[in-house]
């Protein structure tokens, strides 16, 4: 199988593939940096009746301890480019946020400021329309080619998405993310005549901040859920007293509670008790049934979340 593949590997442990450091080996897997690859990739699995799963960064995708019976095809292009004058970007699926971030800044392409330090890629960001201080990502988009399940490929603009809060139609259709066109805003004369480019930067500078004040470093994924409407899975965690709460390797930060964390000694099967813990307990006191962020992936290629 995969015969016209030189690079592809047998047995990857994919726990070197995701920002959790977690989940066992792969049947198959692939780094793909030429996405013409990847629907002949797909066409292969699905001939022979495996599951393919295709990440970006990892920072949202997590695997079992026992692996993937199937293929996983990571897409590592991470071209970025900048139309002059038409304040537009170019970002490959791969970019990291914080790249994307700083380099539109640097070039005084606004907009981005409150997302400076999220976690992830812009694959992940625009799958999950990814929000910090009021700004959800979604808002900038103008098109994006997408990979559909058959493996072939597709242009669409914005609208098709249908963003709303850490949600787009994506999470349904299941397909992927490949490449995006955002449009930002220019600087004007003016604003520099009023220091408003600083006043961005502080914008930037205060959003990095407010994470080391209030979020977690160390091994973990950003928000593991997300917050339920009207309220804050990290309150209600908090409140129903799972704060530091540890099962293995796998812990609640004390600093925010709807950071879920890897000591270094964690397992899947840990993050997924600790998981059913908090949404069993916040279930059983509050009567709110939290949705993950996170995908977790099982051997057989399905998602956990799907699952519920
Ligand atoms: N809170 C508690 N206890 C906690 C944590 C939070 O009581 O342990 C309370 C806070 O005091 C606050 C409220 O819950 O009143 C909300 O907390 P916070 O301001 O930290 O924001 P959040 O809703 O938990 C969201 C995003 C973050 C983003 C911040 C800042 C979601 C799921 N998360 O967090 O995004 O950085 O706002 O804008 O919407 C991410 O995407 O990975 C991420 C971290």
């Amino acid at each position: 199988m995969f015969n016209q593949f030189p690079n592809l590997k047998t047995g990857e442990p994919l726990s070197k593939h995701c920002w959790y450091a977690l989940g066992g080996p792969a049947d198959y897997f692939i780094e793909v940096t030429d996405i013409d690859e990847i629907p002949k990739l797909i066409s292969e699995a699905k001939e022979n009746s495996i599951p393919y799963i295709i990440i970006g960064g990892g920072s949202n995708t997590v695997f079992h301890d026992e692996g993937l019976r199937g293929l996983v095809i990571k897409i590592t292009a991470d071209s970025l480019e900048f139309e002059s004058g038409a304040c537009r970007v170019v970002a490959d699926a791969g970019v990291s946020m914080m790249r994307l971030v700083k380099e539109s800044m640097e070039r005084e392409l606004t907009g981005l400021e409150s997302l400076f330090g999220l976690p992830g890629t812009v694959g992940g960001a625009i799958f999950g329309n990814a929000e910090a201080h009021g700004t959800a990502i979604g808002g900038f988009l103008e098109s994006a080619t997408l990979l559909d399940n058959n493996g072939n490929l597709k242009e669409v603009d914005k609208d098709y998405f249908q963003f709303s809060y850490r949600h787009s139609k994506l999470h349904s259709t299941g397909e992927t993310i490949l490449k995006v066109t955002l449009k930002l805003n220019q600087i004007t004369e003016e604003d520099l005549e009023n220091e408003e480019l600083q006043v961005l930067r502080n914008k930037a500078e205060e959003a990095l901040n407010f994470r080391k004040d209030h979020q977690p470093t160390g091994r973990n994924n950003g928000s593991f859920f997300k917050n339920p409407k009207g309220d804050y899975a990290g309150r209600l965690i908090d409140v129903a007293g799972l704060k530091g709460a540890k099962i293995g390797g796998a812990y609640i930060s004390e600093k925010h509670g709807n950071f879920f964390m890897n000591d270094g000694t964690a397992t899947t099967s840990d993050l997924i008790e600790l998981r059913n813990l908090a949404k069993s307990t916040v279930k059983e006191k509050f009567d709110i049934t939290l949705e993950e962020e996170v995908r977790i992936v099982m051997p057989n290629g399905t998602y956990l979340n799907d699952e519920n």
